[in-house]
């Protein structure tokens, strides 16, 4: 079965192929980066303005990098309805609704944050149930017990930031471009430690001991804040050529890895406690923020050194971060079409939301 994903929730144009919700023929993703990053962020109506010029171009493109597949042999079309950007969700939504007419293909309405979970369907051994997803992305944080497809049940959240977002404000706050998350890896990556066992320990660990599956980002970002201002008050300046504070010395790189290591030890110790409690048989890890590497380790070496029982599946950090290939997986894992009166975008949606 070969569905054509349609993504639109956020300032991404993508388009994908995939056959039988595990293979991928063609993934293509158009984003105004560039944009972003002039801007320190994304601006709705400028983002949906590219997506109605992109949209076309992208989805020609995915069929004809998918062997040229002709519309015909297509068996459906999967389209983000929500969460996300409203102006952005429309054009992908419209999009799928006239081609369903043109084509005379079903359309299969999909919640972006369950689909983020799907990347994890993209491989030859799929993942057992019941399984553990951490969702961590820009906007939204969860940790959902999935019994089956299409059975979720939402067991913790973040109560303010998204993680995605705490890397996102934190890069501002250290002068590192948008988006967050890449620049905080890089500019971490550079960072020499002055021993071989030194900690990285500045920054707080919100709720990390507490006995719930909740998280809260937003007093780490105010953290990050008064390190900075506390520098500023010594009378520092950030030298943005070499992001480093002119007296001490202080490197943009030592607060990026505390940053890092700060958000990775939370989603760790707490998504772990959940393996403990429900004993899923599968550990999956979605959305943008999974694509960072010291997360994936963190995890990796906590699993081992707790000797916990668990099929860990990370997908290829391309599938992380927005793309079409998981929408249309989702939709061959959820194959429910719906008649194309009762589909409309929806950019408020939760994760436990049926769409
Ligand atoms: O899932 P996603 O692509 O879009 C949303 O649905 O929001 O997630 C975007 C988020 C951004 O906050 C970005 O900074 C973060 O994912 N991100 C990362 C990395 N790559 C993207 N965060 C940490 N490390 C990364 N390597
Ligand atoms: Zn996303």
């Amino acid at each position: 079965m070969k569905i054509l994903g349609i993504e639109t929730s956020c300032d991404e144009t993508a388009a994908a192929v995939v056959e039988d919700g595990t293979k991928i023929l063609s993934n293509v993703v158009a984003s105004s980066a560039e944009m972003q990053a002039k801007f320190g962020g994304v601006i709705p109506e400028q983002a949906a303005r590219q997506q109605v010029r992109s949209v076309i171009p992208v989805v020609q493109e995915a069929l004809s990098s998918a062997q040229s597949l002709v519309p015909s042999a297509l068996d459906c079309i999967a389209v983000t309805v929500g969460p996300g950007l409203i102006g952005s969700l429309l054009v992908g939504v419209e999009t799928a609704k006239t081609l369903s007419y043109l084509w005379k293909k079903p359309v299969i309405p999909v919640n972006h944050l369950v689909a983020h979970i799907y990347a994890n369907w993209i491989s030859q051994n799929l993942p057992k149930f019941p399984a553990l997803a951490l969702v961590v992305s820009g906007g939204h944080t969860d940790l959902v017990l999935m019994k089956d497809h299409g059975k979720i049940e939402w067991i913790g959240g973040t109560r303010d930031d998204a993680a995605g977002e705490a890397f996102d404000k934190s890069a501002r706050l250290l002068g590192l471009p948008y988006p967050g998350g890449p620049s905080i890896a890089a500019a971490a990556a550079n960072f020499q430690p002055p021993a071989p066992n030194f900690q990285l320990n500045l920054l707080p660990r919100p709720m990390i001991d507490e006995d719930n599956f909740d998280f809260s980002f937003s007093g780490l970002k105010t953290a990050v804040l008064r390190e900075t201002e506390k520098l500023e008050n010594r009378g520092e300046k950030l030298d943005k050529e070499v992001r480093s504070w002119n007296k001490s010395n202080l490197q943009t790189s030592r607060l990026a890895a505390e940053t890092q290591e700060a958000i990775v030890d939370v989603l760790v110790k707490k998504t772990l406690d959940a393996v403990k409690k429900f004993k899923p048989k599968s550990l999956l890890l979605a959305g943008g923020v999974s694509a960072n590497s010291r997360l994936r380790e963190k995890f990796q070496l906590a699993i081992n050194h707790q000797s916990l029982a668990i099929d860990f599946r990370v997908p290829d950090p391309k599938l992380c971060t927005d793309n079409a290939a998981y929408i249309a997986s989702y939709a061959f894992f959820n194959n429910k079409p719906a008649p194309l009166d009762k589909i409309s975008a929806n950019a408020e949606l939760t994760i436990t939301d049926s769409v």
